[in-house]
């Protein structure tokens, strides 16, 4: 039981107020036998924020250039920021433009700042391997080209689970010139306060955690109001260190993943998302809102046997019929086969017990580097070997998922984060293009932390590994 805080005891008088208020609406729903429309509850709920978006600093259309300042807050739930207190903001770049990113370091700490799923020089990664993170009152220069369409986002990645949690990250989006506008574009970033005052271990690590989630900072559950007959592209980004979103409403339409665009719409059941992953998807507003329910998750596998509970409550101002889908840039592209051999097996192991995690029984940064040609397709199996799902992740180089348990995804499914299930067996195909020593590893950051981190080469990159600090 930790201290009872003056925060813990305004989170528990802000649970016990709303279980409070919860129990109430489902008394007044019992007698007004369910006569209260939706929209009407809608607006009891906070509206969603908006992330504010970081100005291009640049007149050159071919640029975008931004400046970033990491500080401290002095608010003990959100201690870091890149925005003055808030989230960091959206950096928007259009396909084939280069970013260029001044970090100014105002932490008393190193940082660095990784683009999650870009694929950027070695040197732009933000990782500790070969390259030096920004010191405290440093500046530095991040410049890349962007080649590949898609929502990203951007983290430290020095001290890793202390500062993302703590409140460093925002979103990346590389927009496509072939996709059509939608009438609205939501971007919605979800994440868990103090997840680095929870141990990974012990009770509060098991199944779902403990926490409430929070979309662009605020308390969920929250309100979003759209007018019938509007198309809404939705981004959805998990940044939290530990959690899993399995988020459900009726008629998904998921449209794009890691990579950009899917190969061609899906209408899955449910949108699953360990940390650090992402999808893009479409509502199309109609007579009717709908709720965006939440399954908490257990980290061990199986059913939990939490109740699902809404996350994001969509309202319709002026009901109208839903619009046609949009006519995204779906790629088409087919499935590669699944080949009878493997290029590189990384078994996931470890426990919670332990807190000691591991690939093919090393932990980072004692490891075996594992090294392919540039421009090879390395076929590569991940064996978890844990009673614990694992979101496996690659820097700077994508992947196509081939099989997980010997199932074929239902479509082409290009990834640079996807979750393994306990015990699962995944099979990638690895775009091995971009050259570098690049950090793979498991996305709960704490396990990372622990060791559950490697390093695969693409080419043979100049000079010796530093190893890390
Ligand atoms: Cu978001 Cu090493 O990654
Ligand atoms: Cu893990």
């Amino acid at each position: 039981m930790p201290p009872l805080t003056s925060h813990n005891a305004s989170r528990m008088a802000y649970n016990m107020a709303s279980a409070m208020a919860s129990a109430m609406a489902y008394a007044i729903a019992l007698t007004m036998a369910y006569a209260i429309a939706s929209p009407a509850l809608a607006q009891e709920l906070p509206p969603v924020p908006r992330l504010a978006e970081a100005a291009d600093l640049d007149p050159d259309p071919a640029l975008v250039q931004v400046a970033l300042t990491a500080a401290e807050t002095g608010d003990p739930v959100f201690p870091y920021s890149y925005a003055d207190g808030g989230i960091g903001p959206i950096i928007r770049v259009p396909l084939g433009a280069s970013l260029a990113v001044d970090l100014d370091n105002a932490l008393s700490d190193p940082t660095t700042i990784h683009w999650h799923g870009v694929a950027v020089p070695e040197a732009m990664d933000g990782t500790l391997w070969r390259f030096d993170p920004v010191m405290p009152g440093e500046r530095f220069r991040y410049a890349f080209p962007v080649e590949q369409a898609g929502t990203f986002w951007y983290h430290p990645h020095f001290d890793t689970a202390r500062q993302v949690d703590g409140g460093l990250f925002g979103a990346l989006l590389v927009d496509d010139p072939a996709a059509p506008a939608a009438d609205d574009e939501l971007v919605l970033i979800f994440d868990r306060a103090m997840e680095s005052h929870e141990s990974p271990r012990g009770e509060a690590g098991h199944g779902a955690l403990m926490g409430g989630w929070r979309i662009n900072g605020a308390h969920a559950p929250l309100a979003f109001t759209a007018r019938g007959g509007a198309a809404v592209r939705v981004r959805l980004i998990n940044v939290s260190s530990v959690g899993y979103l399995d988020l459900r409403w009726p008629g998904i339409r998921h449209i794009a993943s890691d990579q950009g665009f899917l190969p061609a719409l899906q209408t899955p059941d449910r949108i699953l998302l360990g940390p650090g992953d992402r999808a893009e998807v479409e509502w199309l507003i109609g007579e009717e809102g709908f709720s965006v329910e939440n399954q908490p998750f257990s980290l061990n596998g199986g059913e939990t046997w939490q109740a699902p509970s809404e996350l994001l409550r969509v309202a319709v101002t002026e009901p109208a019929p839903a619009p046609d889908g949009l006519p995204w840039p779906f790629s088409g592209a087919a499935p590669s086969d699944d080949p009878p051999y493997s290029d590189i097996v990384y078994v996931f192991a470890g426990s919670d017990r332990t807190g000691e995690w591991f690939i093919n029984g090393e932990q980072f940064p004692a490891v075996t580097v594992e090294a392919v040609p540039q421009g090879s397709r390395p076929i590569i199996e991940i064996r978890n070997h844990s009673p614990t799902h694992h979101p496996f992740h690659i820097h700077g180089n994508h992947f196509e998922v081939l099989s997980l348990d010997g199932q074929r995804p239902p479509y082409a499914r290009y990834e640079d984060t996807v979750d393994i299930p306990v015990h699962g067996r995944l099979r990638v195909r690895l775009f091995a293009d971009n050259p570098g020593a690049w950090m793979t590893h498991c996305h709960i950051l704490p396990h990372a932390e622990e060791g559950m981190m490697t390093v695969l080469e693409v080419g043979v990159p100049e000079g010796p590994p530093r190893g890390a600090p």
